[in-house]
């Protein structure tokens, strides 16, 4: 049975990415850590769509859990012919005070599992002649981060990645998309230590950032910016010094760091 597998399937953009793609008849596979959410999304998703849904729980974290997965949707008989790599998270604060263990982390799930994912599933949508493939980046892939420096440097590689390998295989067929969301409403600054988005401004619903991606999708584009905002301002940042980009977002996340949840001392700046 052919179907659709997002991680990070519970919660933020890759639910609303399930809740949407059920809505057009996919049948899909979610993956995340939490195994009530997921149970919850496929049971209403089935009765409400008539599609097969099915979860693995799973972190993706723990050694060889792309393999596992990769051999659990072999053995149900599932042909991926969409994969949407979404699961992530960040970081925010000064790089020497982030704990080493949850960096490494967020460098394997942002990065090595993606890629995991992409080559074990890639093969198969290429012998098929069709495929879609979406990694979800960010608009933090476009320029250093400081504060967020891990983070920024993960979605970085997803951007070039995504666009290098988009290139390469749509001779075969397959559309690669790069999407680059902006700041959006979901748990990602929960996960991430921050009280609220870094940037107020043109905060977007998943919503609207699954929208931008299928409209992509449609239109044959190997990357997407969700939002105008978000897209002045990455256009800003890529034609302007590097020196003078990181400057301003170290101004503007320097004093969150500091009077941020994760500082200890919690003063106030003058
Ligand atoms: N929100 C933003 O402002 C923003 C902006 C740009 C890019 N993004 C990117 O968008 C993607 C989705 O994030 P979101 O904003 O929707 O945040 P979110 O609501 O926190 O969703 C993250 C998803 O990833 C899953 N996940 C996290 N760690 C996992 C692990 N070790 N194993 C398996 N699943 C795991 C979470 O599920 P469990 O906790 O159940 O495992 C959850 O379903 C991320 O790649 C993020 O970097 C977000």
């Amino acid at each position: 049975m052919k179907a659709t597998l997002i991680t990070g399937a519970s919660s933020g953009i890759g639910e609303e990415f399930a809740r949407r793609l059920a809505a057009e008849g996919h049948n899909l596979v979610l993956v995340a850590r939490s195994e009530d959410k997921l149970a919850a999304l496929c049971d209403e998703l089935m009765l409400e769509h008539k599609i097969t849904a099915h979860y693995v729980a799973i972190d993706l974290n723990d050694y060889q859990a792309d393999l596992r997965l990769y051999k659990e949707t072999v053995n149900h008989n599932f042909e991926i012919n969409w994969l949407i790599n979404n699961a992530g998270f960040g970081s925010m604060g000064y790089f020497g005070d982030l704990d080493l263990k949850r960096e490494l982390e967020m460098i394997h799930l942002n990065v090595n599992v993606l890629v995991s994912l992409t080559h074990r599933y890639l093969n198969l949508m290429v012998e098929d002649g069709e495929g879609t493939i979406i990694n979800v980046s960010s608009s933090a892939s476009f320029q250093p981060l400081p504060f967020m420096a891990t983070y920024a440097a993960t979605k970085a590689f997803v951007t070039s990645f995504t666009q290098a390998i988009a290139e390469e295989y749509k001779p075969q067929g397959l559309r690669v998309l790069n999407l680059c969301p902006g700041a959006t409403d979901t748990g990602f600054f929960d996960a991430a230590g921050m009280d609220e988005p870094v940037m107020i401004k043109g905060v977007q619903t998943p919503d609207e950032v699954v929208d931008a991606a299928l409209k992509a999708l449609e239109k044959g584009k190997s990357s997407v910016i969700s939002g105008w905002l978000n897209y002045l301002v990455a256009s800003a940042a890529s034609v302007s010094p590097d020196s003078m980009v990181t400057a301003s977002v170290a101004k503007v996340l320097r004093p969150k760091v500091e009077n941020g949840p994760g500082n200890e001392t919690g003063e106030e700046e003058e």
